[in-house]
């Protein structure tokens, strides 16, 4: 009996801290040994050329989510096997509590969808749409209690908005448990008024939802967002940061030592306001509709610059898929009629990757060890599944992704694996692809081909965010090789 089930030999193993040629030991699911040459092995893997990087972790994606009349494109089970085609192997998608439902009771009906379909580990963070008093007393500190250890807020939608002052019960419900707070920020009344103000003018194409929603929305709700957390000493996570206004607003309030984190996404650095238009006539302007709406070039430029200083710690996809040609999805007879229904969000969890290593690393915005932290390392340490997940070290699972640098591939419909019917980014040419995927030591996914299967993926349950910790609690380590949060 060999010491090793497998050994990745050959290639350059990348982590968030140093780039060094080693070989990979794997026993039982997890990685024992990193070093310079390891014999034995029962199974060999040839990684020459290769980059091994922990394998991507995507913190924000939902899967199997109502939206409205709308019908998400993904469950589970296409929805991981997207996300391990494209070198991830944990997502943490969302529970959604609608108003008036236990959120416990929410939770499991996700756990349900979940069960038996993952082909990658996932957890959960938890949608509070009404936060009553039972469930900011009871079910929000026993659902920390029992893994799930984030939440989502939103500022904006109808079926989900919060008032300032449900927020900062939120908030302060938050810190009481020690839960780490992603926050949507679009101001509910601003896009009302805008809304209706376009909609009155016959604006109602698929473009006009960019003008809905214009910079100073997101900017004035990040502001918000930041004071409220002052307000009830707790950090948070701004999430699918889209330019300069809100990076701005998150600079400052780092600059200030408020604990506030940022997340940004590749429709951010990859397509434009432009792309919504798509010309009326044939109404593909929806393929691009999210929110917040996707900016342009000068914002790319102030997101990279987010990036390269630390002001955001996480790049995640956002991926919320809707078939285009569809009576569920983008083209629902309501969708036709105007902006305001088309359901917002696009897919990406499998391009994610390979966009931000293109233009981030190949172009020569970031490092390697910078791709790995806001693909993995960061997702792992801010949502509390390090050190377990987000490395390549003796102890960590054996997650990874045996990456090409120098694949050169267009993206297209036909090279993925999700429930969409198309990828916004068609057409894309990217260098960098993932040519192999293992979870927990297994290979799910090689070349494009699907060699896991449905189960493979498990539930985990989430410690608390050490970035959550009360403030005073022993200060993180400073996360993306950057500067820390507050310097
Ligand atoms: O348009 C988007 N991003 N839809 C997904 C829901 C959200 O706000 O993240
Ligand atoms: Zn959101
Ligand atoms: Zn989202
Ligand atoms: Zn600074």
């Amino acid at each position: 009996m060999s010491e090793f089930d497998t050994v990745i030999r050959g290639g350059t193993v990348v982590t968030a801290a140093d780039t060094v040629r080693a070989d990979v030991g794997i026993r039982d699911g997890r990685i024992v040994a990193v070093a310079q040459t390891l014999t034995g092995g029962s199974r060999q893997i040839d990684a020459s050329g290769l980059l091994v990087m922990p394998g991507g972790i995507d913190s924000h994606v939902h899967l199997a989510q109502p939206s409205g009349e709308a019908v998400m494109a993904d469950g589970f089970e296409s929805g991981t096997r997207s996300a391990i085609a494209g070198g991830n192997t944990t997502v943490i998608p969302f529970a959604l509590q609608p108003r008036g439902a236990s959120l416990r009771q929410s939770v499991m009906d996700y756990h349900r969808e979940a069960e038996g379909r993952a082909y990658c580990d996932y957890g959960f963070h938890l949608i509070i749409s009404d936060p009553t008093a039972s469930v900011l007393g009871q079910e929000l500190p026993a659902l920390v209690e029992d893994g799930y250890t984030s939440f989502k807020v939103f500022m904006t939608y109808d079926d989900l908005v919060l008032n300032d002052r449900e927020l900062l019960e939120v908030f302060d419900c938050a810190r009481g448990c020690g839960a780490l707070v992603m926050v949507h920020c679009e101001g509910y009344d601003a896009i009302r008024f805008m809304t209706e103000k376009l909609e009155r003018a016959g604006r109602t194409a698929p473009f006009f939802h960019g003008a809905s929603r214009p910079q100073s929305v997101e900017r004035e709700a990040t502001h918000r967002a930041i004071s409220h957390a002052e307000l009830t000493d707790v950090p948070i996570m701004i999430v699918h940061v889209s330019g300069r206004e809100p990076m701005e607003q998150i600079r400052w309030a780092q600059h200030k030592g408020l604990r506030v984190y940022g997340e940004t996404c590749p429709q951010y650095v990859a397509l434009t306001e432009e792309d919504m238009k798509g010309l009326n006539m044939d109404e593909s302007g929806g393929k691009y509709v999210c929110s917040p709406p996707p900016r342009g070039p000068a914002d790319w430029e102030a997101i990279w610059e987010g990036i390269r200083t630390g002001v955001f710690q996480t790049f995640s996809s956002d991926h919320c898929p809707f078939r285009y040609a569809s009576e569920t999805g983008k083209l629902n007879p309501k969708g036709r009629t105007s902006f305001r229904w088309v359901p917002n969000g696009i897919p990406g969890v499998e391009t994610r990757l390979p966009i931000l290593f293109s233009k981030g690393v190949v172009e020569g915005r970031i490092t390697l060890n910078q791709f790995v932290a806001l693909t993995s390392t960061n997702h792992a340490r801010m949502y509390g599944l390090y050190p377990r997940k987000g490395s390549v070290a003796p102890g960590f699972d054996a997650d990874l992704v045996l990456w090409d640098p120098n694949r050169r591939e267009t993206i297209r419909q036909s090279l993925l694996h999700h429930g969409a019917d198309y990828t916004p980014y068609e057409g894309l040419a990217v260098t960098g692809w993932p040519v192999m995927t293992l979870l927990r030591g297994k290979v799910v996914a090689e070349e494009g081909r699907i060699l896991g299967a449905p189960g493979d993926g498990g539930f985990l349950r989430r410690e608390r965010s050490p970035y959550a910790l009360p403030a005073g609690a022993a200060a993180p380590r400073p996360l993306n090789g950057a500067m820390p949060a507050g310097a």
